[in-house]
């Protein structure tokens, strides 16, 4: 079976500085991402209660598989499965197992495809069945945050413009934001100069320009920020066991503002039509 591993076969390392692409960068990562959105669409009918997240990674692998691309993430630097699956208190890279979601779950879903060595990096959200209201609240502040943080995209303007952004709006709404992960640059590489942090001040770390391919993904927490890797080395959970949310774009900045690579082609983005999805007409 096709596996990914960046080292041997990608000859590109990350130098700290920020490439920046041209057209045949923004077409191959549409490519790239379109497929991972795609995926992701595709999971939203999975997703109910019952399911293990052995099964979601056994559904990613087999369309990665049925569609002649590689998930990013089997084997690198050792994860040993093609998705990430997250729930309730974890933050991110959660290992998907045996276990089933039980209904008022909330589980993140991270997938990145690799096309013709382009990165597609996404992850969102999925209920399993009817959601509390705290749970519900969380998921739509977060995908919010990642919204804001789109907004403040704009050649000129800095990345630390998208971390004030997010963090205003994610701690007006009692929320906070993690510190210990951030978004990326991505491309030909799956994790790229910049770091794009989910909290800090307008004006500061590089400035934006057009070409720049970069992830933000924002994980946004209902308790306190702090964070705690598990023992197999890659789950990360909160602290104080708080609900924790996560939702990811792929995007290039623009003359203009940014181009979000990882739209859904169904029209599945927002948590408020996901989550009113009724799990019967998906049959
Ligand atoms: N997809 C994650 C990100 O958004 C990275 C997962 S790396 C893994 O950057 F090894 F945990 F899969
Ligand atoms: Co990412
Ligand atoms: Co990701």
């Amino acid at each position: 079976m096709t596996t990914y591993l960046e080292a041997e076969a990608n000859p590109i390392r990350n130098t700290g500085a920020i490439r920046i692409y041209g057209p045949e960068g923004f077409a191959g990562m549409r490519r790239a991402c379109r497929l991972t959105a795609q995926c992701l669409d595709e999971l939203a009918a999975i997703v109910v209660p019952g399911v293990t997240t052995q099964a979601i990674d056994d559904f990613v692998a087999k369309f990665a598989r049925d569609h002649d691309t590689v998930s990013a993430t089997l084997n690198y630097r050792g994860y040993p499965k093609s998705v990430c699956t997250s729930i309730n208190h974890v933050v991110c890279h959660g290992i998907p197992n045996d276990k089933p979601l039980k209904e008022g779950d909330i589980v993140n879903i991270d997938v990145t495809f690799v096309v013709d060595g382009w990165h597609g990096d996404s992850s969102r959200m999925y209920p399993v069945g009817k959601l509390k209201r705290a749970a519900e609240r969380l998921c739509e502040v977060t995908y919010r945050s990642l919204l804001i943080g789109i907004e403040a995209v704009k050649p000129g303007g800095h990345v630390g413009d998208i971390g004030e952004a997010i963090q205003a709006y994610a701690e007006s709404e009692r929320c906070s934001v993690v510190r210990d992960f951030c978004g990326h640059g991505v491309g030909k590489l799956f994790h790229d100069a910049p770091n794009v942090l989910h909290y800090g001040r307008r004006g500061d770390g590089p400035e934006l320009k057009p070409g720049m391919i970069f992830t933000i993904e924002p994980m946004i927490n209902l308790g306190r920020p702090h964070v705690k890797i598990l023992n197999d080395g890659w789950t990360a959970v909160t602290r104080d066991r708080t609900l924790s949310a996560q939702y990811e774009h792929s995007l290039g900045v623009t003359e203009t503002g940014c181009e979000v690579f990882t739209f859904s082609p169904g029209g599945l983005d927002t948590p408020g039509i996901a989550f009113q999805r009724d799990p019967a007409a998906a049959e």
